[in-house]
């Protein structure tokens, strides 16, 4: 999409049109994102924030690729380990190995929800899950930091059983939660919600231990619908409070249950995850 081209004109055929909804003039963290992870649904100006990113820190592109590897891997686990419900918060905009579809080879019958506050999300969802049953998908445009506008809304009800074991996905959003808004607070809440057997999967980015660096790259989002917020291992993994977490633990994303032998320098990448049970 390019921003000199989309607009708000009338006929959705047209080349570039843009659902009124979505504000091209302001860069959004799924736009971002999705620039960054080399997808095509974005506009100039989350082009331009995704490049003050990429000039401080080169492997962003390769930090964001190992996360939705991480997100495809903690899935697998959590469907093989015979959980059928997630709940994906912070969806991003969806490209092969979202959710349903990881979750969906291992259990054809997995349900899903996906959330972003985001409207283009929502919009790119639709196309993408055309063809998928109603019954088992469910799009939800909601904020994470109004937890009960996503635990209570029917859309959710709907494709979710409260009583059967859920997993919860904030990957790579918690980050957009600033100190004042309280992270673990929002975790807490769904942890509350969710009935014993249920599940979290969080990755949050670090600063790699380079704390100016970091601080040059997260001026990307400094004119963004959300800023970056960078939180210590510790800060993370007190996320998972009440939660069992799984082996091995709170680790950089390239550590956790690789398939083979993780990349070497899996400490340059600056994102750090894990799994939680709830017994
Ligand atoms: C970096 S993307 C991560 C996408 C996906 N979870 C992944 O890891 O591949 C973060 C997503 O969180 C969404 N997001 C940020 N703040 C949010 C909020 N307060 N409520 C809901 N979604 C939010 C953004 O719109 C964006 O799509």
């Amino acid at each position: 999409m390019d921003e000199t081209t989309s607009g708000f004109g009338e006929d959705p055929l047209a080349p570039g049109w843009t659902p009124p909804e979505i504000d091209t003039t302001k860069a959004h963290p799924a736009r971002i994102y999705d620039c960054l992870l080399g997808g095509k649904d974005h506009f100039d100006v989350d082009r331009q924030a995704a490049e003050v990113v990429v000039k401080a820190l080169p492997g962003a592109r390769e930090m964001v690729r190992e996360n939705r590897a991480f997100l495809g891997r903690a899935v697998r686990h959590l469907a093989e380990a015979g959980i059928s419900q997630f709940l994906d918060i912070g969806t991003g905009i969806p490209g092969p190995g979202n959710t349903g579809e990881v979750a969906r080879s291992v259990n054809p019958e997995a349900r899903v929800v996906y959330v972003d506050y985001d409207p283009v999300v929502a919009v790119h969802s639709r196309a993408l899950l055309a063809g998928v049953d109603p019954a088992l998908t469910a799009i939800l445009v909601a904020d994470v930091r109004d937890p009960a506008s996503i635990l209570q809304a029917p859309a959710t009800r709907a494709v979710l059983d409260f009583d059967r074991p859920i997993a919860v996905l904030m990957v790579a959003l918690l980050h957009f939660i600033k100190p004042e808004e309280d992270a673990h607070g929002i975790v807490a809440t769904f942890r509350d919600a969710l009935p014993p057997g249920s599940a979290v999967v969080i990755s949050h980015g670090t600063d790699g231990g380079d704390p100016e660096t970091s601080a040059e790259a997260r001026k990307g989002w400094d004119n963004a619908t959300s800023q970056f917020t960078i939180r210590g291992r510790d800060d993370i993994t007190a996320l998972f409070d009440g939660f069992e977490l799984t082996e091995p633990g709170v680790v950089n994303v390239p550590l956790w249950r690789p398939d083979g032998e993780p990349r070497e320098d899996w400490d340059a990448i600056w994102f750090d995850g894990g799994v939680g049970f709830k017994r």
